[in-house]
């Protein structure tokens, strides 16, 4: 795992610290609808206000594309975020540099909270602009990255701004890389990855990446029909790239020259029509009917990758197997997410899931809980996922190197 510095390196006591935080969440109607990111965030918002640090937490929300617009203020995120630390104040700056930041800035006390207006009203930020990161850190003294899900974004506020100001990672990103290291890096093998999802074509570099990694690969979702296809399976009317049928058929060759064990769905919950509660059943995958479609992985298959699970130590879960909105069709993921859970909980397995539709299908499931880790991350949990370098990570452990070097002389 990359080495940085973590709140345990740093000295904050009375000095002002700007905290990257991912406050990109789900908001209906000014209501916040899942707060989960926000609650994550308050270890490390907590652990700064007790050391008696100003914070100062800046995040981007939406895709308002270097203008301000109020359909993207983070203003109605200052009662969630509050409530989240306990009801503390966070006072609220309406631009995220400038003379307001400062004169907010400049007002707080040791332990006390400010949120500074969404960074991508600024075309700066995601242009990695050097004196946008500059006028951000004209307001800090130590730089705090807590934003692993935005760690794939080579943005001013993740990347230029921490070579700017003393960084370090918050607590929230400190327990996302070290799970996602013992799931791929330093696992406890037999290592199992489960990948569901519509595309191969979206995937493509994650299944090569994990291949190379994991002893035995389940795919399921509508990714699976690709593979099933490239094998030579007829699959009625199912969801499925015929022009990535190549492509299949060279990750199956990889896969055996890795010695990776691919576990594909045997049989199938079909269906007409993707529709809540429509007539359904389970076939054999070579005998889906030609007015059918795939739409779940059916129970043999989950007795096949159950007992795959059994055998392994360490799980990396992305990707819904079946067309989890939709009931019946989440019954798969629901019951592989169930024995994972029953494994994790018995000591048996470390399971590590992430992904927006993974999130959402174990959330629904009433089982995040009950994994060893879930991650707050979709874009950058997949990025990881392929093998790539996230910016925000390579930042943090480029200005540890520079420390280090710096301690030896
Ligand atoms: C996310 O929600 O995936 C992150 O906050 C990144 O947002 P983005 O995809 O708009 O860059
Ligand atoms: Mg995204």
């Amino acid at each position: 795992m990359a080495k940085f510095r973590t709140l345990d390196d740093i000295d904050v006591r009375g000095k002002r610290v700007l905290l990257r935080a991912d406050l990109n969440v789900p908001v209906k109607g000014g209501v916040v609808t899942d707060a989960t990111r926000i609650e994550r965030l308050t270890p490390t918002i907590e652990a700064l206000i007790k050391k008696g640090a100003k914070v100062i937490v800046m995040s981007h929300f939406g895709r308002p594309d270097g203008r301000p617009d109020p359909a993207y203020s983070l203003k109605p995120l200052v009662a969630p975020l509050s409530k989240a630390i306990g009801g503390r104040e966070v006072v609220f700056a309406s631009d995220c540099i400038g003379e307001e930041a400062k004169r907010v800035v400049a007002a707080l006390h040791p332990g006390q909270i400010a949120l500074l207006e969404n960074l991508r009203f600024h075309k700066g930020e995601e242009e990695n602009s050097s004196s946008f990161a500059r006028a951000l850190a004209e307001l800090g003294d130590i730089y705090v990255d807590d934003a692993f899900s935005a760690a794939h974004r080579a943005h001013a506020s993740i990347a230029a701004l921490a070579h700017l100001l003393p960084a370090a990672a918050g607590k929230l990103m400190e327990a996302e890389l070290a799970a996602l290291s013992a799931a791929l890096e330093s696992p406890v093998r037999p290592v199992l990855a489960l990948v569901g999802g519509a595309k191969v074509s979206t995937k493509l570099d994650l299944l090569r990446f994990v291949i190379g990694k994991v002893d035995v690969l389940a795919i399921g979702g509508a990714m699976a029909n690709t593979l099933l296809f490239a094998e030579g399976t007829e699959i009625g009317r199912s969801l499925c790239e015929r022009d990535m049928a190549d492509n299949a058929r060279r990750l199956l060759a990889m896969a055996r020259e890795r010695n990776c064990r691919v576990i594909l769905p045997e049989d199938a919950v079909v269906a007409a029509e993707l529709a809540p509660k429509t007539t359904n059943r389970t076939v054999a995958v070579d005998a889906v009917p030609d007015d059918m479609m795939i739409l779940d992985i059916g129970p043999k298959t989950v007795a096949g990758i159950s007992a795959a699970l059994e055998e392994a130590r360490t799980l990396v879960w992305n990707g819904p197997l079946g067309a989890f909105e939709t009931a019946p069709f989440d019954q798969g993921t629901v019951a592989l997410a169930k024995k994972v859970a029953q494994l994790t909980q018995a000591g048996k397995l470390l399971s590590v899931a992430g992904g927006g539709d993974t999130v959402a299908a174990l959330a629904a499931a009433g089982l995040t809980g009950e994994l060893s880790y879930v991650s707050t991350a979709g874009g950058a949990f997949l990025e990881w996922l392929e093998g790539r370098e996230l910016p925000g990570v390579a930042a943090l452990a480029a200005t540890a190197q520079i420390t280090r070097t710096g301690d030896a002389r």
